[in-house]
Parts: structure tokens; C-alpha cells; sequence
């Protein structure tokens, strides 16, 4: 699959094969299209916090109220910011959403379905999500991953109207 083929392809899904076997080797190469992401000044602000724990997705689904879909996914990646890495700079929503991309992505192409749960600037989701993770850095977005039980069908937004060429 190349990657206008993932692109087409991927769409939020939000039901999976509850208990299928996702490696934790296949939640890395997601986590490394994450950090081949560019960022500003190369400043990489983000870390990640990954389970395949009922307990903790549970604990997460208690606190974010539109991450359902966890209960059946097999992993939930937590896409946290850290701003401190990037001193004088706000550029650090954006990064994050470039390698929340990137992992959509290279599930799509490893077979798995994701859907994107947002978080920060959410409140007080972010907040309670972060005492969940027990972290410091902001937490921008949930990834649930698993093998999907439902396939929504590809579709475009192509809007002609939304785009200038000058
Ligand atoms: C910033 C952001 C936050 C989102 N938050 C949620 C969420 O909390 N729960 C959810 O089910 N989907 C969430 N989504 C997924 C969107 O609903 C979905 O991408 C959109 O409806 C388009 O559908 P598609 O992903 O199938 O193309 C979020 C997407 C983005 C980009």
C-alpha cells in the first residue's frame, strides 16, 4: 500500500476484534512513523505512552467522554506533548497532530484500524487524562488500535472551493 493508498483508505474506526493479538513490535514501528514526523526546529516535543491493559484503558475511557471504542480496541496510545522541549516556541500542537498522523497511517498500512480520540485543549479531559498517565507533558490525543470489526467505507472531502491557487 503506498501512502495515498493509507490515505484513502484510513477512516476512524470505532469497533475492533476485542482480544486480537496486536505485538507490541507492530505498536513500534507506529511509534517510530510517529517520531519521523517533522517538528519545529527539529525539537521532537512529544512522548508516548502505550497499553494494551484493560485497567488502563478503562481508566481512560472514565475520564474522556468520546473514547468508547477503547473497550474493544487492543492499544491505546496516549500522544503527549512536551513543550518544555521547545522552549519560546508554540509550535508543539502541530508537531504532536503531524505524528498522530503518521501513526494512523502506518496502522493503516500494518493492517490495524485507529481512531483519533482528542485531548488537550479539551478540559478537563487533559487534565484527568494526564493524572491517569501519571505524566507531566500534555497529553494531545488517545489512539485506540486494534483489528477492525467494522469497515467504514473510503470517502473524499475534495472541496474545490476550498482551494486557491494563486
Ligand atoms: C483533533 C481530533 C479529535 C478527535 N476526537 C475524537 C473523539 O474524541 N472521539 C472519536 O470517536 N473520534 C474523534 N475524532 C475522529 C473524527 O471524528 C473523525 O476523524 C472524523 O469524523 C472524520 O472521519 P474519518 O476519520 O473516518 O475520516 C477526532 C479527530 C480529530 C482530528
Amino acid at each position: 500500500m503506498d501512502v495515498l493508498e493509507a490515505i484513502a483508505a484510513r477512516r476512524s474506526v470505532r469497533k475492533y476484534k476485542k482480544g486480537a493479538a496486536v505485538p507490541k513490535e507492530d505498536i513500534e514501528k507506529m511509534l517510530d512513523a510517529a517520531m519521523r514526523a517533522p517538528s519545529a526546529v527539529n525539537s521532537r516535543p512529544w512522548e508516548f505512552y502505550c497499553s494494551d491493559k484493560e485497567e488502563v484503558k478503562s481508566a481512560l475511557m472514565a475520564v474522556h467522554p468520546s473514547c468508547r471504542m477503547l473497550e474493544t480496541a487492543s492499544w491505546v496510545i496516549a500522544v503527549c506533548a512536551r513543550p518544555d522541549l521547545q522552549p519560546g516556541r508554540g509550535f508543539w500542537q502541530q508537531d504532536c497532530g503531524a505524528a498522530i498522523e503518521n501513526i494512523l497511517l502506518a496502522a493503516k498500512n500494518l493492517g490495524y484500524g485507529t481512531c483519533w480520540c482528542g485531548c488537550y485543549p479539551a478540559q478537563p479531559r487533559a487534565d484527568e487524562v494526564q493524572k491517569v498517565l501519571a505524566c507531566a507533558s500534555v497529553p494531545i490525543a488517545l489512539i485506540a488500535v486494534g483489528v477492525p470489526d467494522e469497515e467504514p467505507s473510503a470517502k473524499g472531502f475534495y472541496d474545490s472551493e476550498r482551494v486557491h491557487f494563486i
